[in-house]
């Protein structure tokens, strides 16, 4: 699984269990807080409905005048007083005023309150399921503990609603009116209903839900495309740089180096990579160095071939403008080029005479030998086409194969030069070495036939450069931080 897909696996749901649990908090809180105030509202109003009862009690009642619609109290009879002027006036206690309110507060939309008792007077104040439960509690604790009352969220007629009931205490002013009801001082006689819609509140709180949730859902997307985005920039980018380098490097091509520049434990990491991978090279090349300077050294008067090779070869390709693992492959071709004298006898490899057809053929031999001995190594596949082709001729001449112009790998072309350059211009047994200046008019009379004549032009600007390696600067990938 990848690290993208593990990131996304463990961070979405995390996140979103983290959010969807705050942002529940957050609706559930502003909920009770929102149900919190209908309860203020609606103990304030019964505050204000009570006052006004006492007043109307503490006054003896009031009475109203005649008006359409204004009615005598049915359950109050002879409490109809005329004035001098024959105008009515109806007596209206407590009860009446408290059902009349209620009236003109429900006609407007707002709320109602009721009376209501487990001993009837009016049919109209029967207590609803609810209510009878209040008053049976309030009975059983006395006013005193009850005082506080009850609550609940209900449905009336299809509607939401929320209904909070007081107990209302026996006075001196009630037992005029429901003295015959057995009541006594001090004693629970019925309770005041405040009944608050609660339509548009819940609507509210709908509404409240849906914005929470859409913003819930936005900060998990902002918050987990900014977390993405930041471990994608510190980590992911960064790892896959490193894996796409040890991709290389496990087909053995050295050229890119890990490049970070995090300035982290990463970059320190890239760096490891680079130096164990250097090591690691310099280990392998110096064992093959170890094993050519073996072969260099069966004939003291080859000594140091392969290293002058190695030069002037990699000398030749930089001026081609080779960089990268083609240079690489180079260097290693020109180490490796003549690996395969080691299987060709002292007696062929040191005859100062003219080798005869046989021994020439077996001294030919040794591009075949040296192929096979790199050629199971995918470290030294690179070097294949050097070793096997490095006596090739430009005009088809050469050996093992014949090939001619652009049939010749690139890299044989450069070795040809190279060895060729190395050989007239080292001392041997028969015949004292060339300057370097015959030597480079030997190569130049054969270009076009035995050498490329672009590889002699790169030849000629390093010889005259003393064979200095200048290495253009490969583009390696760089990650700023
Ligand atoms: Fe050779």
């Amino acid at each position: 699984m990848s690290l993208r897909l593990k990131f996304i696996l463990t961070m979405a749901p995390l996140i979103s269990l983290i959010v969807g649990l705050l942002f529940f908090g957050i609706y559930q809180q502003s909920r009770q807080a929102i149900l919190k105030q209908v309860d203020v509202q609606a103990i304030s109003l019964l505050q204000q409905v009570i006052i006004t009862r006492a007043w109307i009690a503490d006054h003896g009642g009031i009475f109203v005048k005649e008006r359409p619609g204004i009615v005598a109290n049915p359950f109050l009879p002879k409490t109809v007083i005329e004035d001098r002027q024959g105008k009515n006036y109806f007596f209206r206690n407590p009860a009446m005023v408290t059902r009349e309110m209620s009236h003109y507060a429900e006609e407007k939309g707002l709320y109602k309150f009721r009376l209501t008792s487990l001993k009837l007077k009016n049919p109209a104040n029967k207590p609803t399921p609810f209510e009878r439960q209040a008053l049976i509690r309030f009975q059983e604790q006395g006013f005193v503990k009850s005082r506080q009352g009850l609550s609940e969220q209900s449905f009336q007629d299809g509607e939401p609603i929320y209904q909070r009931i007081v107990p209302l205490e026996v006075k001196l002013s009630c037992l005029e009116c429901h003295g015959d009801q057995g009541y006594e001082m001090g004693e629970v006689r019925g309770a005041l209903n405040m009944i608050i819609p609660m339509t548009e509140t819940i609507e509210s709180l709908q509404r409240n839900k849906t914005i929470l949730v859409w913003a819930a859902l936005a900060i998990v997307g902002v918050v987990i495309s900014a977390l993405y985005f930041l471990v994608h920039r510190l980590v992911l980018r960064p790892v896959k740089h490193l894996h796409r380098v040890a991709e290389r490097y496990t087909a053995c091509e050295y050229s890119d180096q890990a490049s970070l520049a995090t300035g982290d434990e990463l970059q320190d990491l890239g760096m490891a990579l680079n130096e164990m991978t250097e090591r690691l090279q310099r280990g392998y090349k110096g064992a093959l160095r170890s094993l050519t300077a073996a072969v260099d050294a069966r004939d003291p008067y080859t000594k140091g071939h392969t290293d002058r090779v190695s030069r002037y070869a990699v000398a030749i390709a930089c001026e081609l403008g080779f960089d990268g693992k083609i240079l690489d492959d180079i260097e290693l071709a020109a180490i490796l080029h003549d690996v395969g004298k080691i299987g060709i006898s002292d007696e062929i490899l040191k005859k100062c005479d003219t080798l005869t057809s046989s021994e020439r053929q077996a001294m030919d031999a040794h591009v075949s030998k040296g192929g096979a001995i790199i050629r199971e190594s995918d470290f030294l596949k690179g070097a294949l086409p050097g070793v096997l082709h490095h006596h090739e001729r430009f005009d088809g001449c050469g050996y093992p194969n014949g090939l001619h112009g652009e049939e010749l790998p690139v890299v044989a072309r450069i070795l040809a030069v190279a060895d060729t350059f190395d050989a007239m211009t080292s001392d041997r047994p028969y015949r004292q070495g060339l300057t370097t200046k015959e030597a480079a008019d030997e190569i130049i009379r054969n270009k076009g036939s035995q050498f490329d004549p672009m590889v002699v032009e790169a030849f000629l600007r390093a010889w005259q450069n003393n064979f200095q390696i200048r290495r253009e600067m490969g583009e390696n990938d760089t990650l700023a931080k």
